[in-house]
């Protein structure tokens, strides 16, 4: 049975409108190009990328990203460029003592410390299993986060959610832990829902990077709002002082928004 236009793609992970795909496909040419990756087919290399996801599913793509050297280039924009970006833009936002809630493999808390931040005045925390890092390594103490969401219980003035709350199938969850802590600001990173960038295309390109470019096995979850409704969320935790949206976020095919909510 052939295809009709309308019908869902189904990628391994879930069903996607081919719209998400032919979007997908023109990010992609678009990223690669401002970001320097450069190879003389790269229209195509996109081309065959969204066609092998629509066809094979993440696995395949990902092997194929691998071969043509492009999973390498993009992981190194996202642990140089992205970090350096957030930690030039978010800086003059962060009094420390900061915690960096859910920092990942902590590019973005690194960045910070070579422009300035004191180690000694800086704490991270993350799931245990979420990255295979070995924490002793780093300048600064990480702390495990448990199931339940307790974060550590440290004198932060400045709390750092990056990325982080659109990835939780309860945010508020999330956000009520942060709240126990008396820390009096958070800076909060979104990707958000937008005229150009629909929920399921910012759901899609979750999977994309948790299959493609590394091997995150946690399901995304539908929890993507427009920057109002996160703006909304936010301020029932105190007042929203400060948002900042900015287009061109190395690595990423669509825009990040900052909020500075003072409590
Ligand atoms: C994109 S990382 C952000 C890490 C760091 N804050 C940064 O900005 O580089 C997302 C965070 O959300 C958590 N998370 C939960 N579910 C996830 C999922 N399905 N995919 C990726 N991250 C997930 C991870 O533990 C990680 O800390």
């Amino acid at each position: 049975m052939t295809k009709s236009r309308t019908d869902l793609v189904a990628t391994g992970q879930g069903a996607y409108q081919p719209a998400v795909l032919e979007r997908f496909e023109q990010r992609l040419q678009w990223v690669w190009k401002r970001d320097g990756f450069a190879p003389a087919d790269r229209d195509r290399l996109a081309r065959l990328l969204r066609i092998v996801i629509a066809d094979l599913g993440f696995r395949p793509a990902s092997d194929l990203l691998h071969l043509a050297g492009v999973r390498t280039w993009w992981n190194a924009v996202f642990a140089r460029q992205r970090s350096a970006f957030i930690a030039d833009w978010v800086l003059a936002h962060l009094k420390p003592p900061v915690l960096d809630v859910l920092g990942g493999d902590f590019t973005v808390l690194r960045a910070l410390l070579t422009r300035g931040l004191n180690p000694e005045q800086v704490v991270g925390c993350e799931r245990s299993y979420a990255y295979d890092l070995q924490w002793s390594e780093f300048d600064f103490p990480v702390h495990p986060v448990p199931e339940d969401l307790t974060l550590p219980d440290v004198a932060a003035y400045t709390l750092l959610i990056s990325t982080v709350l659109h990835h939780e199938p309860e945010p508020e969850r999330l956000l009520q832990a942060a709240a126990v802590l008396a820390a009096p600001r958070w800076v909060v990173i979104e990707n958000c829902v937008d005229g150009d960038n629909d929920a399921q295309f910012h759901l899609f390109v979750d999977e994309f990077f948790n299959r493609c470019l590394n091997n995150f096995e946690v399901p995304c979850v539908a929890q993507h709002r427009t920057a109002s409704q996160w703006q909304e969320l936010l301020g029932r935790y105190g007042s929203v002082t400060h948002i900042e949206t900015r287009q061109e976020v190395p690595g990423m095919p669509f825009p990040y928004t900052v909020f500075v909510v003072d409590r």
